[in-house]
């Protein structure tokens, strides 16, 4: 159960804005100067890498350090990754950046398999290397948040569901209010998303909880099954039949029966099932007398049960009477927060399931699951972390691991001018369309004179040509 957030102390490690401490380790004096200019905006700090390093960091705290691992000298290399093992094993939230030559690629493999979250490879560019060390501060930052967050919930919206978005704290709530009536619950979303790991808390909660949790997948049994392992059946009532057997629904008695995919239930059975719901007893295949049933129902679905209604493929009736409350679960993609969080949650607790090293997620692959359109949902990405934990090499899972792309930097640099210029490409595109490339006409929709449109196509690099054929040929723009 969480635990109210006011009772619960704030995380004291915040990485605020005030409070953004980069630690530079470099040999090079005159390049720890150049580099105190770059981040003079920064709280820094510089030394050199040495014996004094840990102590420094016990007194600094870093949420930052960008450590020139020396590449060039083979025993000063193997000194640096040991230094770097030692400052992540004393602060493994530090985020560490290694930087070498361009020609001490390898080592910076080995300092990222070791837990290094990034690496730079000089010549030193001020603008990327700003790039690189902003990126380490906004991780750092992310994941306190995440800390915080975990902390406040307990880290969880009810017991084994993961989540701090409103929508799953919403709807934990409801099925903590729910739980202990006796009321039909409907649960819709799409697959993955998480409906029986939800109704089995709704169980859980309820007065139920020492009685049987009977889950039955509608759509995993074939027609001719379903009816028999839902209501049983008498000896001899068909073929087969040798001996008394009882449905599920009677073996849930004093429980709680989920019917999974319940929009794939065929007609002749939604009839019975409405019969068990009006009368509360069931009657066995071949058998003479209802025998009474104390069950709560809880039913969910992927499918859009007021259109399967309206065509025929579901009893309106039975409808009212399993969804005396709706609960709908909203995919993961909408779930501000709950990616990111749950990627990690699952990490660790695949890391433990398959006894390797518990490994954090690297920059990309942090990138990529809040990218990710996750049309699999909560399974999804419980899929791609299990195959990645299996196989990843490195101390951290990338976004190749997980199978994704990285969608680079736009995702987390989202900023203004980026957003503007994505709706402008959108208005113009759509503008386009609906003129069916007619240049004069898209202008006059979009508001704008025509040279200005043409401005536009250039600079985004949009073919009016592709919009149909009143399109404005080469020869017909102004030079
Ligand atoms: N919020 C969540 N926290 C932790 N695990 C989740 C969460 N939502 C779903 N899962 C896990 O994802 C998988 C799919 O969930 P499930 O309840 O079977 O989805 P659905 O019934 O909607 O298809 C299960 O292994 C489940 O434990
Ligand atoms: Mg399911």
């Amino acid at each position: 159960m969480s635990v109210p957030a006011d009772t619960r102390a704030q995380s004291s490690t915040g990485a605020t804005a005030e409070r953004r401490k980069l630690l530079i380790l470099e040999n090079d004096r005159a390049l720890r100067r150049e580099l105190e200019q770059i981040f003079s905006d920064l709280d820094v700090v510089c030394s050199e890498a040495s014996e004094q390093t840990l102590a420094l960091i016990r007194r600094v705290e870093p949420d930052v350090v960008l450590f020139d691992l020396g590449a060039r000298d083979a025993a000063v290399a193997s000194q640096s990754l040991e230094l770097l093992r030692q400052i992540l094993n004393l602060a493994p939230d530090t985020k560490i950046i290694a930087m070498t030559e361009q020609d001490g690629r390898d080592l910076t493999v080995q300092a990222v398999g070791l837990g290094a979250t990034d690496f730079y490879h000089k010549p030193l560019n001020a603008a990327v290397l700003s790039i690189v060390v902003r990126r380490a501060f906004r991780i750092r930052e992310l994941e306190e948040e995440n800390g915080r967050l975990r902390e406040q919930t307990g880290n969880m919206a009810l017991e084994g569901i993961i989540g701090v978005s409103d929508a799953m704290r919403g709807l934990c709530r409801s099925v903590e209010k729910v739980a202990p009536t006796s009321a039909t619950v409907l649960i819709l979303g799409d697959s993955g998303t998480g409906k029986e790991l939800l109704a089995r808390a709704l169980h859980r909660l309820s007065g139920r909880s020492h009685q049987p949790f009977v889950a039955i997948n509608c759509a995993a049994i074939p027609d001719t099954l379903l009816e028999s392992e839902l209501f049983g059946y008498e000896k001899g009532a068909f073929t087969g039949a040798a001996k008394r057997t009882l449905g599920k629904l009677e073996l849930a008695s004093g429980g709680t029966v989920f019917l999974d995919e319940i929009g794939e239930m065929p007609a002749s059975l939604q009839a019975k099932l409405l019969r068990v719901l009006q009368e509360r007893t069931v009657e066995r295949i071949g058998g003479r007398e209802p025998v009474a049933l104390d069950l709560r129902i809880l039913c969910a679905t992927n499918r859009n049960l007021d259109a399967l209604i309206a065509a025929g493929g579901f009893r309106e009736d039975l409808y009212y009477r399993i969804s005396e409350v709706t609960i709908k679960v909203p995919p993961l993609r909408d779930r501000q927060g709950d990616c990111l969080l749950l990627a990690q949650f699952l990490l660790q607790q695949m890391a433990e399931r398959f006894g390797k090293p518990s490994r954090g997620l690297a920059p990309d692959a942090i990138r990529a699951v809040q990218a990710h359109r996750w049309p699999g949902n909560v399974r999804e990405l419980e899929n791609r972390i299990k195959g990645a934990v299996i196989m990843a090499d490195g101390a951290v899972v990338t976004a190749s691991d997980l199978g994704l792309q990285d969608p680079g930097e736009d995702v987390e640099y989202l900023n203004l001018r980026m957003a503007r210029q994505r709706a402008e490409v959108h208005a113009v595109r759509q503008a386009l369309a609906m003129a069916k490339g007619n240049l004069s006409r898209a202008a006059e929709l979009l508001g704008v004179t025509r040279p200005t449109l043409y401005d536009l196509l250039e600079k985004h690099h949009i073919k009016a040509a592709q919009f149909g054929k009143g399109a404005a040929t080469a020869e017909e723009r102004p030079s």
